[in-house]
């Protein structure tokens, strides 16, 4: 007996058309038109959509960062990625200073293993890259870790120079593993930083103001030029400017393996945010900094015209008012003094429906380049294709039933991120997750969770994956 899923539209990332699909274990065995019930369980899909299962590539659970943890973990973050339609999500593990890759990633697996409820994999963040470890990369393929992180920011923390960068290039190009990169000058803004605290300037707004876009677009130039040299494929993460654009667009006109992600936060919010009253512009503090409108029209222009290729998360919450009922600290320790906010924002569950609303109904583009930058292409750039993000025969079936009447208003009140605000607080949003399965298995029903814990299973990702 399988799940047959009866009269709905499957949208892909090729093409949409109505279809039964059937089910049977964890992959999807056929897909066709009428096919007899049989013994089997009937999902009506009737007026909905079957879209592959979302993938979030960029996410932090459970991060130590900033003087506390982000507050979601391998349970919390998984149930409300599931409820917002993600059902495979590629966490940053970081290398432990003066510790190997491998500790890093046994901390992970501990961390991740008997919480899971969506399927997972972990990228390598190198923070301190002895000869040691550089000898150490390459067997990384066979643990099913095919990216690598730098942070070109992060001073003292999780910064790494050029050589770092440059060698970790060359170890990745050697082996058909992918480099990401976090693209600011560190050393810039930590003198940024400096400067306007000395002049009393520690409001959440100024965060910004010490890492202007010029500084983002100076670091994504400079790694695409390394990643030129190096002949490595490349990655930038939460690209949220024009310059930064820009130096994206001129590497691919250039013929160079680089690509790039934009996250739902940098679409729709403004640095206006930052100026809340109340020390409410600390919600919105994260790396590199919400932008402004001007910079929004540029990245989806860029989603449209391909020189983007993802929209992930960079999901990384902190509670607003932390340290009290038994939450750990979160944004409040940057009161005075707007360097000690911890940065990152809580967006797992909602980019989906946030992505479907304002990028489909608002005709930025069609549903089937919305499953292309939400599944397919996380699914292809790393490793995971055609296993994930897409519905296939002999694909896992990691569906989502969506559907495009259902009606929200976003809200702290019902999201289940764990954390005390919503970005999107009062939103009214149209489209959504109707019912999710990850590997055949139901692990959302409306606003029920029927899943459980243990159940997402850990993604070896292959290595020379597609540069899109
Ligand atoms: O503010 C952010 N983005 N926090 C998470 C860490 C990172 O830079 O991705
Ligand atoms: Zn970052
Ligand atoms: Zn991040």
């Amino acid at each position: 007996m399988g799940t047959l899923f009866k009269n709905g539209t499957v949208i892909n990332a090729g093409d949409s058309f109505p279809a039964d699909v059937l089910v049977e274990g964890e992959k999807v065995v056929l897909i066709g038109q009428k096919i007899p019930n049989g013994n089997h369980k009937i999902v009506d899909a009737k007026g909905k959509y079957l879209m592959p299962g979302g993938i979030d590539v960029h996410t932090h659970l459970e991060l130590p960062f900033g003087g506390t943890i982000s507050s979601d973990d391998f349970n919390t973050g998984h149930c409300a990625a599931a409820f917002g339609g993600t059902t495979t999500h590629i966490d940053f593990v970081i290398q432990p200073k003066g510790g190997s890759l491998h500790d890093g990633l046994e901390e992970w697996h501990k961390k991740a293993g008997h919480k899971a409820m969506i399927d997972y994999g972990f990228h390598l963040a190198i923070t301190d890259l002895r000869p040691e470890v550089m000898k150490e990369i390459p067997s990384l393929v066979a643990d099913g870790v095919t990216s690598l992180k730098l942070f070109m920011a992060y001073k003292n923390v999780f910064q790494v120079d050029d050589a770092t960068l440059f060698r970790a290039m060359m170890t990745a190009a050697e082996h058909g593993m992918l480099i990401m990169v976090h693209a600011e000058n560190g050393d810039v803004v930590a003198d940024l930083i400096d400067k306007l605290l000395a002049e009393g300037k520690t409001d959440p707004y100024y965060h910004a103001v010490s890492r202007p876009s010029a500084v983002e677009g100076e670091a994504t130039g400079r790694a695409i030029a390394l990643a030129g040299v190096a002949g490595c494929p490349l990655y930038v993460v939460h690209m949220t400017c024009d310059e930064a654009v820009t130096q994206l667009r001129l590497g691919r006109q250039r013929g160079l393996p680089v690509m790039g992600e934009t996250c739902v936060q940098y679409l729709f919010l403004t640095v206006d945010d930052l100026k809340k009253p109340n020390y409410e512009g600390a919600k919105f503090v994260c790396s590199p900094p919400i932008r402004t409108e001007y910079d929004q029209q540029i990245l989806w222009n860029a989603l449209r015209d391909r020189t983007l290729q993802v929209v992930s998360t960079d999901h990384c919450p902190f509670w607003f008012e932390g340290g009290v009922k038994g939450r750990i600290a979160g944004k409040e320790l940057g009161k005075g003094n707007f360097a000690k906010i911890p940065n990152g924002l809580p967006v797992i569950e909602d980019r989906m429906k946030i992505m479907w609303h304002y990028g489909v109904n608002g005709e930025h583009f069609d549903a089937n380049r919305f499953v292309e930058l939400m599944s397919t292409n996380p699914a292809k750039i790393f490793g995971l294709y055609p296993r994930k993000g897409t519905i296939a025969v002999g694909s896992d079936a990691d569906i989502v039933v969506w559907d495009p009447k259902k009606r929200e208003t976003v809200s702290a009140r019902t999201h289940h991120m764990n954390v005390d605000y919503n970005l999107f607080e009062g939103r009214k949003i149209k489209g959504g997750v109707d019912k999710v399965f990850l590997r055949g298995s139901q692990i959302v029903d409306g606003d029920q969770w029927t899943g459980h814990p243990g159940q997402g299973q850990f993604l070896k990702r292959n290595a020379y994956a597609a540069v899109l």
